[in-house]
Protein backbone atom coordinates (compact mmCIF):
# COMPACT_ATOMS: atom_id res chain seq x y z
CA UNK A 1 0.00 0.00 0.00
CA UNK A 2 1.07 3.59 -1.08
CA UNK A 3 0.30 6.20 1.07
CA UNK A 4 1.32 10.11 0.20
CA UNK A 5 0.58 12.60 2.49
CA UNK A 6 -0.70 16.00 2.35
CA UNK A 7 -1.71 15.68 -1.31
CA UNK A 8 -2.70 18.73 -3.64
CA UNK A 9 -6.13 17.83 -4.82
CA UNK A 10 -5.94 20.58 -8.22
CA UNK A 11 -4.93 17.87 -10.37
CA UNK A 12 -7.65 14.98 -9.18
CA UNK A 13 -10.34 17.14 -9.71
CA UNK A 14 -11.88 18.17 -13.48
CA UNK A 15 -12.53 21.59 -12.07
CA UNK A 16 -9.27 21.92 -11.23
CA UNK A 17 -9.73 23.26 -7.82
CA UNK A 18 -7.03 23.79 -5.68
CA UNK A 19 -7.40 21.99 -1.71
CA UNK A 20 -5.20 19.34 0.05
CA UNK A 21 -6.56 16.04 1.52
CA UNK A 22 -4.74 14.01 4.52
CA UNK A 23 -3.37 12.14 1.95
CA UNK A 24 -4.29 10.04 -1.01
CA UNK A 25 -3.98 6.21 -1.60
CA UNK A 26 -3.95 4.57 -5.11
CA UNK A 27 -6.24 1.79 -4.95
CA UNK A 28 -5.20 -0.98 -7.39
CA UNK A 29 -6.60 -4.40 -6.57
CA UNK A 30 -9.12 -5.46 -3.51
CA UNK A 31 -5.87 -6.13 -1.26
CA UNK A 32 -5.05 -2.68 -1.48
CA UNK A 33 -8.22 -1.98 0.08
CA UNK A 34 -8.45 -4.64 3.11
CA UNK A 35 -4.77 -3.61 3.83
CA UNK A 36 -5.67 0.22 3.92
CA UNK A 37 -8.61 -1.03 6.57
CA UNK A 38 -6.64 -3.67 8.13
CA UNK A 39 -4.02 -0.18 9.16
CA UNK A 40 -7.22 1.48 10.55
CA UNK A 41 -6.93 4.77 8.26
CA UNK A 42 -9.66 6.98 8.53
CA UNK A 43 -11.31 8.60 7.56
CA UNK A 44 -11.89 7.74 4.14
CA UNK A 45 -13.08 9.61 0.86
CA UNK A 46 -13.39 7.75 -2.25
CA UNK A 47 -11.96 9.73 -5.67
CA UNK A 48 -12.71 7.96 -9.57
CA UNK A 49 -12.22 10.55 -12.03
CA UNK A 50 -12.76 13.59 -10.03
CA UNK A 51 -14.99 14.71 -12.77
CA UNK A 52 -18.17 15.04 -10.97
CA UNK A 53 -16.84 16.81 -7.85
CA UNK A 54 -16.55 20.41 -6.25
CA UNK A 55 -13.94 20.87 -3.82
CA UNK A 56 -15.25 23.62 -1.71
CA UNK A 57 -12.44 23.14 0.71
CA UNK A 58 -9.32 21.27 2.52
CA UNK A 59 -10.87 17.36 2.92
CA UNK A 60 -9.67 16.53 6.17
CA UNK A 61 -9.53 12.95 4.95
CA UNK A 62 -7.68 10.15 3.09
CA UNK A 63 -8.30 9.64 -0.15
CA UNK A 64 -9.06 5.67 -1.82
CA UNK A 65 -8.17 6.50 -5.53
CA UNK A 66 -9.30 3.71 -7.83
CA UNK A 67 -6.76 2.41 -10.08
CA UNK A 68 -8.48 -0.85 -10.65
CA UNK A 69 -8.00 -1.95 -14.14
CA UNK A 70 -9.22 -4.12 -16.82
CA UNK A 71 -11.73 -5.10 -19.44
CA UNK A 72 -13.00 -8.90 -19.58
CA UNK A 73 -15.35 -10.88 -20.82
CA UNK A 74 -16.64 -13.68 -18.00
CA UNK A 75 -19.77 -15.26 -20.00
CA UNK A 76 -21.52 -15.19 -23.43
CA UNK A 77 -23.71 -16.62 -25.40
CA UNK A 78 -24.43 -16.05 -29.33
CA UNK A 79 -26.74 -12.52 -28.74
CA UNK A 80 -24.32 -10.97 -25.41
CA UNK A 81 -21.49 -10.65 -23.39
CA UNK A 82 -20.69 -10.02 -20.14
CA UNK A 83 -18.07 -7.88 -19.57
CA UNK A 84 -16.55 -7.16 -15.74
CA UNK A 85 -15.04 -3.81 -16.62
CA UNK A 86 -11.86 -2.14 -13.51
CA UNK A 87 -13.83 0.32 -11.51
CA UNK A 88 -10.74 2.73 -11.79
CA UNK A 89 -11.03 2.65 -15.67
CA UNK A 90 -12.08 5.46 -17.39
CA UNK A 91 -15.81 5.02 -18.82
CA UNK A 92 -14.72 6.23 -22.63
CA UNK A 93 -11.87 3.86 -22.32
CA UNK A 94 -14.66 1.30 -21.47
CA UNK A 95 -16.82 3.18 -24.86
CA UNK A 96 -14.07 2.63 -26.93
CA UNK A 97 -13.20 -1.25 -26.13
CA UNK A 98 -16.73 -1.88 -26.95
CA UNK A 99 -16.67 -0.43 -30.07
CA UNK A 100 -13.43 -1.98 -31.07
CA UNK A 101 -14.76 -5.33 -30.25
CA UNK A 102 -18.14 -4.44 -31.87
CA UNK A 103 -20.12 -4.39 -28.82
CA UNK A 104 -23.47 -2.54 -28.73
CA UNK A 105 -25.28 -1.04 -25.94
CA UNK A 106 -23.29 1.92 -24.56
CA UNK A 107 -22.27 4.02 -27.52
CA UNK A 108 -24.44 6.73 -26.75
CA UNK A 109 -22.38 7.25 -24.08
CA UNK A 110 -19.60 7.98 -25.73
CA UNK A 111 -16.71 10.59 -24.34
CA UNK A 112 -18.29 11.13 -20.91
CA UNK A 113 -15.27 11.79 -18.10
CA UNK A 114 -14.93 9.93 -15.28
CA UNK A 115 -14.31 6.36 -14.29
CA UNK A 116 -16.19 3.08 -14.46
CA UNK A 117 -16.85 3.40 -10.85
CA UNK A 118 -18.56 6.21 -10.95
CA UNK A 119 -20.75 5.71 -13.97
CA UNK A 120 -23.54 3.46 -11.33
CA UNK A 121 -23.12 5.72 -8.41
CA UNK A 122 -24.29 8.53 -11.02
CA UNK A 123 -26.53 6.55 -13.18
CA UNK A 124 -24.40 8.76 -16.13
CA UNK A 125 -26.47 9.19 -18.90
CA UNK A 126 -26.51 11.07 -22.24
CA UNK A 127 -28.46 11.19 -25.93
CA UNK A 128 -31.27 8.66 -24.55
CA UNK A 129 -29.49 6.15 -22.75
CA UNK A 130 -28.49 5.86 -19.20
CA UNK A 131 -25.90 3.18 -17.77
CA UNK A 132 -28.53 0.79 -16.08
CA UNK A 133 -29.60 -0.25 -19.53
CA UNK A 134 -26.38 -2.18 -19.82
CA UNK A 135 -26.05 -2.71 -16.55
CA UNK A 136 -25.64 -6.49 -14.98
CA UNK A 137 -24.13 -6.16 -11.00
CA UNK A 138 -21.30 -4.22 -9.53
CA UNK A 139 -19.13 -5.50 -6.65
CA UNK A 140 -18.12 -3.52 -3.67
CA UNK A 141 -16.40 -3.81 -0.10
CA UNK A 142 -17.85 -2.46 2.58
CA UNK A 143 -15.48 0.38 4.19
CA UNK A 144 -16.70 -0.12 7.97
CA UNK A 145 -16.24 -4.25 7.80
CA UNK A 146 -14.39 -5.15 4.92
CA UNK A 147 -17.39 -7.49 3.54
CA UNK A 148 -17.33 -8.05 0.09
CA UNK A 149 -20.87 -7.58 -1.70
CA UNK A 150 -22.40 -7.82 -5.01
CA UNK A 151 -24.89 -5.24 -6.13
CA UNK A 152 -27.33 -6.29 -8.62
CA UNK A 153 -29.71 -4.11 -10.69
CA UNK A 154 -32.96 -3.91 -8.26
CA UNK A 155 -30.93 -3.18 -5.55
CA UNK A 156 -29.33 0.20 -6.85
CA UNK A 157 -32.56 2.13 -7.19
CA UNK A 158 -31.09 3.70 -10.27
CA UNK A 159 -33.01 6.75 -10.94
CA UNK A 160 -32.43 10.01 -12.99
CA UNK A 161 -28.31 10.56 -12.26
CA UNK A 162 -29.11 8.56 -8.96
CA UNK A 163 -28.47 5.37 -7.07
CA UNK A 164 -28.57 3.78 -3.71
CA UNK A 165 -24.33 4.50 -4.07
CA UNK A 166 -25.61 8.66 -3.68
CA UNK A 167 -28.15 7.88 -0.83
CA UNK A 168 -28.53 5.21 1.37
CA UNK A 169 -25.46 3.61 1.41
CA UNK A 170 -23.42 7.12 0.14
CA UNK A 171 -19.62 6.75 1.04
CA UNK A 172 -19.65 3.23 2.41
CA UNK A 173 -19.03 0.89 -0.05
CA UNK A 174 -15.66 0.88 -2.42
CA UNK A 175 -16.80 -0.69 -5.91
CA UNK A 176 -14.37 -2.58 -7.41
CA UNK A 177 -15.97 -3.83 -10.79
CA UNK A 178 -18.67 -3.21 -12.49
CA UNK A 179 -20.53 -6.00 -14.75
CA UNK A 180 -21.95 -4.75 -18.06
CA UNK A 181 -24.19 -6.42 -21.00
CA UNK A 182 -23.32 -5.70 -24.42
CA UNK A 183 -25.15 -6.83 -27.42
CA UNK A 184 -23.41 -8.85 -30.34
CA UNK A 185 -26.28 -8.72 -32.38
CA UNK A 186 -30.03 -8.02 -32.63
CA UNK A 187 -29.93 -4.55 -30.91
CA UNK A 188 -31.18 -1.28 -32.31
CA UNK A 189 -29.30 2.05 -32.52
CA UNK A 190 -30.63 5.30 -30.53
CA UNK A 191 -30.35 8.38 -32.71
CA UNK A 192 -34.26 9.73 -31.81
CA UNK A 193 -32.30 12.38 -29.42
CA UNK A 194 -31.22 16.01 -30.23
CA UNK A 195 -29.02 16.71 -33.17
CA UNK A 196 -28.03 12.68 -33.72
CA UNK A 197 -30.29 12.15 -36.51
CA UNK A 198 -29.31 15.62 -38.35
CA UNK A 199 -25.79 15.11 -37.77
CA UNK A 200 -26.38 11.61 -39.40
CA UNK A 201 -28.18 13.02 -42.17
CA UNK A 202 -26.03 15.34 -43.46
CA UNK A 203 -23.24 12.63 -43.31
CA UNK A 204 -25.78 10.77 -46.18
CA UNK A 205 -25.90 8.28 -43.16
CA UNK A 206 -29.37 6.55 -43.40
CA UNK A 207 -28.68 2.69 -41.10
CA UNK A 208 -26.05 3.91 -38.62
CA UNK A 209 -23.87 1.68 -37.33
CA UNK A 210 -22.56 1.62 -33.15
CA UNK A 211 -19.35 3.55 -34.84
CA UNK A 212 -21.14 6.09 -36.39
CA UNK A 213 -23.50 7.11 -33.73
CA UNK A 214 -20.33 7.43 -31.12
CA UNK A 215 -18.71 9.66 -33.91
CA UNK A 216 -22.06 11.87 -34.12
CA UNK A 217 -22.32 11.97 -30.21
CA UNK A 218 -18.63 12.85 -30.01
CA UNK A 219 -18.93 15.67 -32.45
CA UNK A 220 -21.71 16.97 -30.82
CA UNK A 221 -20.13 17.00 -26.97
CA UNK A 222 -17.34 18.33 -28.38
CA UNK A 223 -18.89 21.37 -30.05
CA UNK A 224 -21.15 22.22 -26.78
CA UNK A 225 -19.34 21.32 -24.14
CA UNK A 226 -16.06 22.63 -23.14
CA UNK A 227 -13.00 19.96 -22.69
CA UNK A 228 -12.14 20.02 -19.09
CA UNK A 229 -8.44 20.07 -19.84
CA UNK A 230 -8.79 23.01 -21.21
CA UNK A 231 -11.44 24.53 -19.21
CA UNK A 232 -12.02 23.03 -15.52
CA UNK A 233 -15.13 22.00 -15.28
CA UNK A 234 -17.52 18.80 -14.08
CA UNK A 235 -20.19 18.57 -17.22
CA UNK A 236 -23.42 19.35 -16.54
CA UNK A 237 -23.46 21.54 -12.96
CA UNK A 238 -27.28 21.18 -12.39
CA UNK A 239 -30.07 18.02 -12.93
CA UNK A 240 -32.90 19.06 -14.92
CA UNK A 241 -35.90 19.66 -13.22
CA UNK A 242 -38.96 17.41 -13.18
CA UNK A 243 -42.29 19.17 -13.15
CA UNK A 244 -46.26 18.81 -12.94
CA UNK A 245 -47.27 18.59 -16.03
CA UNK A 246 -50.06 21.83 -15.09
CA UNK A 247 -46.80 23.45 -14.17
CA UNK A 248 -45.51 23.28 -17.27
CA UNK A 249 -48.77 24.00 -19.04
CA UNK A 250 -48.73 27.89 -17.20
CA UNK A 251 -44.50 28.09 -18.53
CA UNK A 252 -45.72 26.93 -22.31
CA UNK A 253 -48.18 30.04 -22.10
CA UNK A 254 -45.41 32.52 -21.35
CA UNK A 255 -42.22 30.85 -23.62
CA UNK A 256 -43.79 29.43 -26.38
CA UNK A 257 -40.39 27.66 -27.32
CA UNK A 258 -39.40 26.43 -24.12
CA UNK A 259 -37.76 23.10 -24.27
CA UNK A 260 -39.30 19.78 -22.58
CA UNK A 261 -38.52 15.81 -22.44
CA UNK A 262 -42.33 13.85 -21.41
CA UNK A 263 -41.14 11.68 -18.72
CA UNK A 264 -44.75 10.29 -17.65
CA UNK A 265 -48.29 11.70 -18.43
CA UNK A 266 -48.36 13.80 -15.07
CA UNK A 267 -44.50 15.18 -15.20
CA UNK A 268 -41.99 16.47 -17.81
CA UNK A 269 -38.37 16.97 -17.91
CA UNK A 270 -37.42 20.85 -18.87
CA UNK A 271 -33.52 21.76 -19.51
CA UNK A 272 -32.18 23.76 -16.38
CA UNK A 273 -29.88 25.48 -19.22
CA UNK A 274 -32.46 26.58 -20.53
CA UNK A 275 -33.77 27.96 -17.50
CA UNK A 276 -30.16 29.25 -16.32
CA UNK A 277 -29.93 30.70 -19.97
CA UNK A 278 -33.31 32.65 -19.72
CA UNK A 279 -32.57 33.62 -16.17
CA UNK A 280 -29.42 35.72 -17.65
CA UNK A 281 -26.16 33.70 -16.12
CA UNK A 282 -25.07 32.12 -19.81
CA UNK A 283 -21.76 33.19 -20.23
CA UNK A 284 -21.55 35.54 -16.92
CA UNK A 285 -17.44 35.57 -16.01
CA UNK A 286 -16.98 36.17 -12.30
CA UNK A 287 -12.94 36.89 -11.68
CA UNK A 288 -11.72 33.42 -12.83
CA UNK A 289 -15.35 31.38 -12.69
CA UNK A 290 -18.47 31.60 -14.77
CA UNK A 291 -21.00 29.90 -16.97
CA UNK A 292 -20.14 28.21 -19.87
CA UNK A 293 -21.17 30.33 -23.33
CA UNK A 294 -22.09 27.26 -25.00
CA UNK A 295 -23.81 25.38 -22.45
CA UNK A 296 -25.60 27.10 -19.44
CA UNK A 297 -25.67 24.23 -17.34
CA UNK A 298 -21.44 23.95 -16.88
CA UNK A 299 -20.29 25.86 -14.55
CA UNK A 300 -16.43 26.92 -15.09
CA UNK A 301 -13.02 27.36 -13.70
CA UNK A 302 -10.90 29.68 -16.37
CA UNK A 303 -8.23 29.06 -13.67
CA UNK A 304 -7.29 29.75 -9.82
CA UNK A 305 -11.15 29.52 -9.47
CA UNK A 306 -12.39 29.23 -5.98
CA UNK A 307 -14.66 26.19 -5.00
CA UNK A 308 -16.20 28.33 -2.51
CA UNK A 309 -16.90 31.14 -5.28
CA UNK A 310 -18.41 28.41 -7.70
CA UNK A 311 -20.70 27.06 -5.02
CA UNK A 312 -21.75 30.48 -4.03
CA UNK A 313 -22.49 31.00 -7.77
CA UNK A 314 -24.15 28.17 -8.20
CA UNK A 315 -26.88 28.94 -4.89
CA UNK A 316 -27.60 32.21 -6.69
CA UNK A 317 -28.04 30.38 -9.82
CA UNK A 318 -30.25 28.30 -7.82
CA UNK A 319 -32.50 30.81 -6.15
CA UNK A 320 -32.50 33.25 -9.66
CA UNK A 321 -34.54 30.16 -11.20
CA UNK A 322 -36.48 30.12 -8.14
CA UNK A 323 -37.72 33.45 -7.99
CA UNK A 324 -37.97 33.40 -12.00
CA UNK A 325 -39.75 30.71 -12.83
CA UNK A 326 -40.89 28.86 -9.03
CA UNK A 327 -39.17 25.86 -10.13
CA UNK A 328 -36.33 24.17 -7.91
CA UNK A 329 -33.03 23.19 -9.91
CA UNK A 330 -30.29 21.53 -7.78
CA UNK A 331 -26.41 20.36 -8.44
CA UNK A 332 -26.23 17.05 -9.97
CA UNK A 333 -22.13 17.47 -8.88
CA UNK A 334 -21.08 16.12 -5.44
CA UNK A 335 -20.04 19.00 -3.33
CA UNK A 336 -17.02 18.34 -0.87
N1 LIG B 1 -30.46 24.71 -23.69
C1 LIG B 1 -30.56 26.07 -23.71
N2 LIG B 1 -29.50 26.80 -23.22
C2 LIG B 1 -28.38 26.21 -22.75
C3 LIG B 1 -28.31 24.81 -22.73
C4 LIG B 1 -29.36 24.07 -23.21
O1 LIG B 1 -31.53 26.64 -24.14
O2 LIG B 1 -27.48 26.94 -22.35
C5 LIG B 1 -31.55 23.91 -24.27
C6 LIG B 1 -31.11 23.32 -25.61
O3 LIG B 1 -31.35 24.18 -26.65
C7 LIG B 1 -31.96 22.08 -25.71
C8 LIG B 1 -32.17 21.67 -24.27
O4 LIG B 1 -31.84 22.80 -23.46
O5 LIG B 1 -33.21 22.38 -26.26
C9 LIG B 1 -31.36 20.47 -23.87
O6 LIG B 1 -30.00 20.74 -24.01
P1 LIG B 1 -28.94 19.55 -24.25
O7 LIG B 1 -29.41 18.62 -25.29
O8 LIG B 1 -27.60 20.19 -24.36
O9 LIG B 1 -29.02 18.67 -22.96
P2 LIG B 1 -29.07 19.03 -21.44
O10 LIG B 1 -30.41 18.82 -20.89
O11 LIG B 1 -28.50 20.37 -21.26
C10 LIG B 1 -28.48 16.59 -20.68
C11 LIG B 1 -27.53 15.94 -19.72
C12 LIG B 1 -26.14 15.86 -20.31
C13 LIG B 1 -26.21 15.04 -21.57
C14 LIG B 1 -27.21 15.71 -22.54
C15 LIG B 1 -27.44 14.88 -23.77
C16 LIG B 1 -28.35 16.41 -17.49
C17 LIG B 1 -28.17 17.20 -16.25
N3 LIG B 1 -27.50 16.70 -18.48
O12 LIG B 1 -28.04 17.94 -20.88
O13 LIG B 1 -25.31 15.19 -19.40
O14 LIG B 1 -24.95 14.95 -22.19
O15 LIG B 1 -28.49 15.85 -21.89
O16 LIG B 1 -28.12 13.71 -23.42
O17 LIG B 1 -29.22 15.55 -17.55
C18 LIG B 1 -23.76 15.45 -17.58
O18 LIG B 1 -24.55 14.80 -16.89
O19 LIG B 1 -22.67 15.90 -17.13
C19 LIG B 1 -24.13 15.75 -18.96
C20 LIG B 1 -23.35 16.54 -19.72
Amino acid sequence: MVLLDNINLKTFNTFGIQANAKGIIPIYNEINVFEVLAAQIRPLRILGGGSNILLTGDVNAYILKNEIKGIEIIDEDENQVLVQVGAGEKWHQFVLWALSQNLAGVENLSLIPGSVGAAPMQNIGAYGVEQESVFHCLKAIHLESGVRKVFFKDECKFGYRDSIFKTLVKDQYFITHVVYILKKKNYTVRTDYGAINDILAVKGITSPTIHQVSDAIIEIRKSKLPNPVEIGNAGSFFKNPVVPVEKFGTLLDKYKYIPSYPVSETEVKIPAGWLIEKAGFKGLKRNNIGVHHLQALVLVNYGDGNGKEIHQLAMEICQTVQNNFDIIIEPEVNIW
